[in-house]
């Protein structure tokens, strides 16, 4: 079988992303798998879903370190240490620092619940609500300095429903991102997703012109 390509996950709540994750990767024909699952919040759930599938875990506290910078130096040193390959970030509540950003430039995928580019930063269901979509969902993109902003790699998009609360309608779109989030993850193990957006907005033409053929 190929090598897996090494994975490390940054968490700071209850990691259901994570969770789908780690699923994916528990099967031996998945091109990926998790070595190590980093959180700035001790007793942060997803701590134990990593523990529970036998995947190390660290916890890195941000009050701990005098600033940003340290703070992801620290990490960064813990997931070069391991040997990781690629970094995601599921439900990872802290922003990063341009340094650390950078030195994982196109090697730094995040998860994140909108159809982007609406809907930046946080509270997006209300966003979605407030602005009378009739389609929101997820995107899975690669990180950028900018916030919300890189290339995207896969987007799932949901209805948005008449009488949807931000709670009805955020629990759709997680249904949508454990979906989204490994097979996003697959297409760049195999090397299909790159960091140009053109190789997205081709593979999402073939895709529409496969679905006009069938
Ligand atoms: C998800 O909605 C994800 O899109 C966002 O933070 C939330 C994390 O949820 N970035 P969980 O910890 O994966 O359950």
């Amino acid at each position: 079988m190929t090598k897996k390509l090494k994975v490390g996950v940054l968490i700071s709540g209850r990691g259901t992303n994570l969770q789908a994750l780690l699923d994916a990767c528990a099967d031996p024909a998945f091109p990926a798998g998790i070595a190590l699952v980093i959180s700035n919040v001790a007793g942060a759930a997803g701590l134990e879903r990593a523990d529970a599938a036998g995947v190390p875990t660290l916890v890195i506290s941000h009050k701990d370190f005098p600033s940003r910078e340290t703070f992801d130096a620290r990490m960064d040193a813990a997931l070069r240490a391991a040997g990781i390959e690629l970094v995601c970030l599921a439900g990872f509540m802290r922003l990063l620092s341009d340094g650390f950003v950078t030195g994982w430039r196109g090697k730094m995928i995040n998860i994140h619940p909108s159809l982007l580019p609406s809907f930046k930063g946080m509270h997006t269901h209300a966003q979605a609500l407030a602005a009378g979509v009739e389609q929101h969902g997820c995107t899975v993109h690669y990180v950028t300095p900018a916030l919300d902003d890189g290339p995207i790699i896969a987007q799932a998009a949901v209805p948005v429903l008449a009488g949807d609360t931000e709670e009805t309608l955020a629990a759709r779109v997680l249904e949508a991102e454990h979906r989204l989030y490994p097979e996003a993850l697959k297409l760049v193990a195999q090397g299909k997703a790159g960091t140009d957006q053109s190789d997205y907005l081709n593979r999402r033409g073939a895709e529409a012109q496969k679905q006009r053929e069938d």
